[in-house]
């Protein structure tokens, strides 16, 4: 349709990387790029760490899986949920920071998604692929303490980057008619046909996850999202944010 249309559509996580440099010029146009991510209020509450230290790297890796690709990627970035430039006005102009409030929390946590979205659609564009890490959550007062994030600030997501060594087969998105409706969250769409819907999507998911590159399961998407829902994920992380000083109020 266009380049942009086509770019976004093509998307695919990259977990193996060419042993090739991203030049910093390169690197800071991307960054440059995803900068320009709306952001609300214009808090661009976030900072990005690039992780360069191998040993740092190592850990983090392990901590987050152990995801191989961390370690392996030429470029590894942990994205932070930051209100300490915001604290920092505020002292500037003599004002006290009202903070700990759970709209400042979604505030500096949607602007770190937007700008990581951005920066991983910048690096394609360019011929980078990569993967986001969420699985840096799995223990983020670690990766707190190896690149010492302050409190109100807290590790998002992490992201690996380079040139990508392997082309995985795109993985099918949800059909329209289950995440888009008109006027109202219900739609005018019958149940009925949301189910044939949902049948429809998980024959393709199955037959996607039986066909593609590597790590081939039998699965359709409401078994693997009722395995995900099913258990408790990093019940750990409302104690993390609230000593950090969010989420209090
Ligand atoms: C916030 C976030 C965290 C993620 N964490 C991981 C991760 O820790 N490890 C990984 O291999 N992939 C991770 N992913 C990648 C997703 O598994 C992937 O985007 C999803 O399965 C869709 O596949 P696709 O990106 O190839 O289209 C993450 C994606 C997002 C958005």
């Amino acid at each position: 349709m266009n380049a942009t249309i086509d770019l976004l559509s093509s998307h695919r996580s990259v977990r193996r990387f060419k042993d090739k440099p991203v030049e910093d010029a390169l690197f800071h146009t991307i960054v440059r790029a995803a900068q320009c991510a709306a952001t609300s209020s214009h808090v661009q509450a976030y900072t990005i760490i690039r992780v360069q230290d191998k040993e740092n790297r190592r850990q983090i890796a392990a901590l987050a899986g152990p995801q191989l690709w961390v370690e392996q990627a030429p470029i590894f970035l942990i994205f932070c949920a930051d209100l300490t430039r915001l604290e920092s006005a505020c002292d500037r102009h003599k004002l006290t920071a009202k903070t700990g409030w759970a709209e400042q929390f979604v505030v500096a946590t949607v602007d770190t998604a937007l700008v990581a979205q951005n920066l991983m659609v910048a690096a394609e564009s360019l011929g980078l692929g990569g993967v986001f890490i969420g699985g840096i959550r799995n223990d983020p007062q670690t990766v707190c303490e190896l690149l010492n994030i302050p409190d109100t600030a807290y590790p998002v997501f992490g992201m690996c980057l380079g040139y990508p060594d392997q082309t995985p087969s795109i993985k099918p998105r949800l059909p329209l008619d289950l995440v888009l409706r008109d006027d109202s969250f219900f739609g005018p769409g019958s149940n009925e046909e949301r189910a044939d819907s949902l049948d429809a999507y998980d024959q393709t998911c199955k037959d996607y996850y039986l066909n593609r590159d590597s790590n081939l399961k039998d699965q359709t998407w409401t078994r693997q999202m009722a395995d995900f829902m099913n258990k408790v994920s990093r019940p750990h992380m409302k104690s993390f944010l609230e000593k950090r000083g969010f989420f209090l109020k």
